[in-house]
């Protein structure tokens, strides 16, 4: 039975408890989300015939701050996913200490199987309903599994055309043009590439030598890769839904980017050397860093003993369950967690809203400077916790994200 993503979510939070001996009032709040939303979302299709769609938006926490995290268009999405992802997200803005809260949103639906008509229809029908609890002051949803920098053009105009004036920091991940930054769309990827080369010092490893295998071929799995080919690191495998292609001399990163831009799947791919694998196999493909980026729950404590590198980087959500995490700990393989690897993307975003608040822009130097900045500060305080207490990165880094937010409810107090 498929592990539910939220049971894992507060099993993270029991682990670090007790690692922490948390007061157990403060282990209540943190399991708990604050507030969500379900909505119904009803289309005219092109056909003429009405279709209902369920959304949802969850506020995990906005303890230190406006709640901040992606939405997802995907069949997979349900309540206790959505919660589980804003739970992460609180994690993540505070392990970064950005003033931000935990958010997530998504609706249950296969967004290929819909014209771009319906798909402008459906964003803005669910704009509509979720109005009163997102805005640049209250939670600030961004692009995540199927949703990209169109669709929060549509989120950001259908919230400004509701308010009777333009509100570019109700979103990120919104084109250059009306407010986006520059640097956002490859930030998440971007993000991976800081913490690796950060943890290969420590390994002292060499990054040209390294043999990678990426799950998810999209904005962060394909980012992720790019940036190593271009290194000059063996990308010996990746995948999408369809299918997964290996290649031990390493696979041609670049055509297989321009494939999948020009929005084709990988098993219609054409390449006689390469061979075609199904997902377990790519995840207990023999590598160096294994780069889980596409969704959560797949490294479980049925493949774990399998995993064969040292490095799992995570760019997906949750793609380790706690069990597996344990089984991977005691091989000595280096998990870096979901919260730490891929927050380039949120630490970009922080960015944005900074940019549009200020209707001032950064130039892309400075954007990934301050990233690396940030993210390898993050990066460093976990690592040295993790030496010293002899603790997973993952627990390590929990340790300082829920210090940080314990401290902010201790502090607020409970109302009235
Ligand atoms: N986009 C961001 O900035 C960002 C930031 C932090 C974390 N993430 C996380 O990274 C992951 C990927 O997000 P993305 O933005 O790259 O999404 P995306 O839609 O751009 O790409 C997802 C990729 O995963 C593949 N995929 C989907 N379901 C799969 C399955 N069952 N098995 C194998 N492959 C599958 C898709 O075919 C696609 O190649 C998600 O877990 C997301 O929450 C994204």
């Amino acid at each position: 039975m498929a592990v539910n993503p939220f049971e894992m979510a507060k099993k993270q939070i029991e682990i670090v408890a007790e690692e922490m001996n948390l007061n157990p009032n403060i282990r209540q709040f943190l399991k708990r989300i604050e507030r969500s939303l379900i909505v119904s979302i009803p289309i005219m299709m092109d056909d003429g015939t009405v279709k209902i769609f369920e959304g949802y938006r969850v506020h995990h926490s906005t303890i230190r701050g406006p709640g901040k995290g992606g939405l997802r268009y995907s069949l997979g999405v349900n309540l206790d996913e959505v919660k589980a992802l804003a739970t992460w997200m609180t994690w993540k803005t505070s392990l970064l200490n950005l003033p931000l809260g935990g958010a997530k949103g998504g609706i249950c639906v296969d967004p290929f199987k819909l014209s771009k008509k319906e798909l402008e229809k459906l964003t803005r029908r669910f704009t509509a309903e979720i109005i009163n609890i997102i805005g640049p002051d209250i939670d600030i949803p961004a692009p995540d599994i199927n949703t990209n920098a169109q669709i929060m053009a549509w989120i950001m105009d259908t919230y400004s055309m509701q308010k009777g004036r333009s509100i570019p920091g109700v979103v990120t991940g919104k084109p250059i043009e009306i407010g986006g930054s520059v640097g956002r769309e490859t930030a998440t990827g971007m993000g991976l590439y800081f913490v690796l080369q950060a943890l290969i010092d420590k390994l002292s490893l060499d990054l040209k030598s390294l043999k990678i295998v990426v799950q998810g071929f999209g904005n962060v799995g394909g980012t992720i890769a790019d940036l190593l080919y271009k290194q000059g690191c063996k990308v010996i495998a990746v995948s999408d839904i369809s299918t997964g292609i290996y290649y031990e001399d390493g696979l041609d990163i670049k055509k297989l980017i321009e494939w999948a831009k020009q929005g084709n799947l990988l098993k219609d791919y054409k390449n006689n050397k390469y061979k075609f694998i199904g997902n377990d196999d790519l995840l207990k493909s023999k590598c160096d860093v294994l780069i889980p980026a596409a969704i959560e729950n797949q490294i479980t404590e049925k493949n774990a003993e399998k995993i064969d590198c040292k490095i799992v980087l995570e760019g997906a959500n949750g793609p380790t369950t706690p069990e597996a995490d344990t089984i991977l700990f005691k091989k000595g393989i280096h998990v870096v967690p979901d919260i730490l690897a891929n927050s380039g993307g949120v630490c970009v975003s922080y960015f944005e809203y900074l940019q549009d608040i200020h209707s001032y822009f950064w130039k892309l130097e400075r954007i990934n400077e301050e990233l690396k900045g940030i993210i390898i500060e993050a990066f460093e305080e976990t690592y040295k916790i993790s030496k010293e207490r002899k603790i997973s990165l993952r627990t390590a880094a929990y340790i300082i994200a829920v210090s940080r937010i314990s401290k902010a409810i201790e502090l607020r107090g409970i109302f009235p």
